[in-house]
């Protein structure tokens, strides 16, 4: 079977290690891909929001499935793209990943469905937003309604900084149209966690938990990013606490979704908070998280294909989705100065040592080829993964690993896990 994937980051260099390994998968692409994918799959550059050209090119290679990694194809419509031609694809329709491309709208349904999350109101006028803040209690939480590459959602800690704020997501438009309407909620306490699950619609299969670092800075400091590092499971996530999960979250939001007539197919990612008060949704994506991705998936014991096939069929039910005994954790080497600005183009050595080594992965995210070279080319440049059979050794590995790789303005982060010597 010929498999194409939608993207080129870490998470669809992840998702392409997944199935790779699968014995059905005779022949692999990537659109666009990176440095990294290119050693593993047939990259094409096509950018992931070109639909029309995506669907020509998986029909003149006759991909049997198409996987689509990012957010924003997703809530564009790629699935519904590749549907129309005729052709198999995993991911939500845009009809469903409206459940990740407006905040608004899913805070209306965690509020409708008895799900639990942060007390919140919706606005579509800035003014109507700037007399809420007069009787608000701070600090207090914005979010920019749209997509906004996980940079729009700003915590508040006084009513200044709150007006601030408002002005710049809904009259200058600091993230885009993301902003024409905003969430405004509680601002809550607790430990983060993120759950992965497969979804076919009606049935769900939740993964291996996994923490992310959303701040740039060591000891949680600094501007947030896409993700600096996580590890896989979390300790914090207890049986106790996925039972409440399992009772008050997955299904409810899986049911919901499919009540609304926006039946979900594909991956759910619940970005959890573990308040005094128990669980409660922060934020739902509608893909896979990177760099969650390169903790959860290196640990599945799955057939990646299978469970995918099972997602599109309808028949999930049917299959346990299984995952090692071990752990693993991710150190994102960055280029200083991300997220804000960064230079480009710098070699990268050291990829030789991975060679051989299967419970190390070096996960490319910014990467490509110049001049038969691979070079720096995004503010996140590799993912290090490693396992182990404790979160500990993980962790050391991992760290470890990070020192086989050179290239110029290299950053991390040197805490990623460090929360787990609390557990
Ligand atoms: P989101 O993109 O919604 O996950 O938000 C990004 C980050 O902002 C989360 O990972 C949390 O650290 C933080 N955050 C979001 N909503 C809240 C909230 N209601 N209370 C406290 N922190 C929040
Ligand atoms: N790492 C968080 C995300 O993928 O949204």
């Amino acid at each position: 079977m010929k498999v194409l994937i939608v993207g080129g980051g870490g998470r669809e260099h992840a998702i392409a290690m997944s199935v790779k390994k699968s014995s059905k998968v005779t022949k692999l692409y990537c659109a666009p891909g990176n440095a990294g994918i290119a050693q593993i799959a047939e990259c094409a550059p096509i950018g992931v929001m070109e639909f029309d050209k995506l669907v020509a090119f998986a029909k003149e290679k006759e991909i049997d499935l198409t996987i689509v990694g990012p957010d924003d194809p997703l809530a564009a419509g790629a699935v519904d793209a590749f549907e129309e031609a005729g052709l198999r694809v995993f991911g939500p329709r845009k009809n469903a990943a409206i459940l990740e491309g407006s905040k608004a709208f899913s805070k209306d349904l965690m509020k409708k469905y008895g799900i639990p999350t942060a007390a919140y109101e919706n606005f579509d006028d800035p003014e109507k937003a700037l007399a809420y803040l007069e009787t608000a209690s701070f600090p207090i939480v914005l979010k920019a309604d749209g997509l906004a590459l996980g940079k729009g959602v700003l915590i508040c800690q006084t009513k200044e900084e709150a007006i601030e704020g408002v002005k710049s997501i809904m009259q200058d438009k600091k993230f885009g149209s993301a902003g024409n309407r905003m969430v405004i909620e509680e601002f809550m306490t607790g430990r983060e966690v993120s759950v992965l699950s497969f979804v076919d619609g009606k049935t769900i299969r939740i993964m291996s938990s996994a923490q992310d670092h959303k701040r740039a800075g060591d000891g949680d400091t600094g501007l947030n990013t896409g993700g600096m590092g996580t590890f896989s499971p979390s300790p914090f996530y207890t049986k106790e606490i996925d039972e409440i999960c399992q009772k008050e979250i997955f299904q409810k939001t899986v049911d919901a979704m499919r009540s609304e007539g926006r039946e979900f197919k594909g991956i759910i990612f619940f970005g959890l908070m573990l308040t005094k008060d128990g669980p409660k949704v922060l934020e739902y994506n509608a893909r896979f998280g990177d760099p969650e991705a390169q903790v959860v998936l290196p640990r599945m014991k799955n057939d990646i294909i299978d469970v995918v096939d099972a997602c599109i069929d309808g028949t999930l039910d049917q299959i346990d989705v299984e995952f090692e005994d071990n752990a693993a954790v991710c150190v994102v080497l960055a280029s200083d100065g991300y997220p804000v600005s960064y230079q480009k183009g710098y070699p990268i050595t050291g990829f030789e040592a991975f060679d051989g080594k299967d419970d190390y992965f070096c996960f490319h995210a910014g990467t490509s080829e110049k001049d038969g070279q691979i070079v720096t080319n995004g503010g996140r440049v590799l993912g290090i993964t490693a396992l182990g059979d404790t979160l500990k050794e993980a962790r050391k590995k991992a760290y470890e690993a990070t020192e086989w790789i050179s290239f110029e303005n290299k950053y991390m982060r040197h805490d990623i896990g460090k929360a787990i010597d609390q557990a």
